[in-house]
């Protein structure tokens, strides 16, 4: 019962995509081949030109399949791969070497490493800058040992820390700076205080600041942790807000887990190019 559920879920899922895709509907997911479908129209409702710019790769050698989508996307729908690196594989499609990005949660400062990579060009020293902020002090110096055992004091110097409620990234982020993407990794401090947390107030008006500083083609990404007490609330801001935005400017949507509901949930909240 539960198998065939399945793959009846597996096959409607699969007719969506080959309409998406214009491939034969007989193809099953299984048999789906996500290359050819990229190769044809990677992001169906996104204009072209912005095509050229999904890759961690400088513009003119960039090209599909796009490297570790299977890997990664696909290990994610199997169970083998986190959240995070899913958010990881999204953010390199749309961050480009000389970006301005901003890491919302910085914590232990995992994200604002991986960010820092893309927007990043070791070979010439040509690069971006991430502005990463923290409620927490802690937070902050968890970030900045990181970074120090990491990087080298010239690409640490591309990112500033700030120690400031999300809510405040307008005083911090310089006003005429082209914002590609702003990150939330909602929750609590991994191995930290866990009564510190992000609270639905904040992180709507967060929410709304992201969308004042971010350029077109740019993005939100929201990792939402739902296990503690008000996580679930504050996804459901998330929701609201995602939900509102106009589908003429906006393409949102979330991938969450069916039968692991303390899964973190995925928020992706697309800019259209003008
Ligand atoms: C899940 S952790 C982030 C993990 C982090 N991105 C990493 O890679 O390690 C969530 C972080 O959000 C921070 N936080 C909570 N409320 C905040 C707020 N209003 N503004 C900024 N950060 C906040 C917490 O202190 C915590 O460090």
């Amino acid at each position: 019962m539960a198998a065939g559920f399945f793959q009846a879920e597996m096959s409607m899922l699969s007719s969506t995509l080959a309409r998406s895709y214009s491939i034969p509907f007989r193809k099953t997911l299984m048999s789906f081949d996500f290359r050819i479908a990229m190769e044809r129209n990677p992001f169906p409702r996104i204009p072209r030109s912005r095509v050229a710019a999904f890759s961690s790769s400088p513009p003119h050698s960039r090209n599909f399949p796009i490297p570790g989508l299977e890997d990664v996307f696909v290990g994610y729908l199997f169970g083998r791969k986190k959240a995070t690196e899913v958010a990881h594989l999204v953010w390199e499609q749309i961050i480009q070497k000389g970006d301005v990005v901003v890491d919302a949660t910085c914590g232990n400062g995992n994200d604002t490493l991986a960010m820092l990579k893309m927007v990043t060009d070791d070979s010439n020293g040509y690069g971006g800058h991430v502005y990463a902020m923290d409620i927490q002090k802690d937070a902050i110096e968890s970030t900045s040992s990181l970074l120090d055992q990491t990087l080298g004091s010239k690409e640490k110097e591309r990112v500033k820390l700030f120690n400031i409620c999300h809510s405040k990234m307008e005083e911090i982020v310089p006003e005429k700076s082209s914002v590609r993407m702003v990150a939330f990794n909602l929750g609590y401090l991994p191995g930290g205080n866990k009564s510190i947390i992000t609270v639905s107030d904040t992180t709507l008006s967060a929410l709304k600041a992201s969308e004042r500083v971010l350029v077109p083609g740019g993005l939100i990404s929201l990792v939402v942790y739902i296990g503690h007490p008000g996580g679930r609330e504050e996804l459901e801001v998330v929701e609201a807000f995602g939900s509102g935005l106009p589908v003429s400017d906006w393409v949102c949507c979330k991938l969450q887990m069916l039968n692991r509901p303390l899964a973190p949930v995925l928020v992706f909240m697309f800019k259209r190019e003008k």
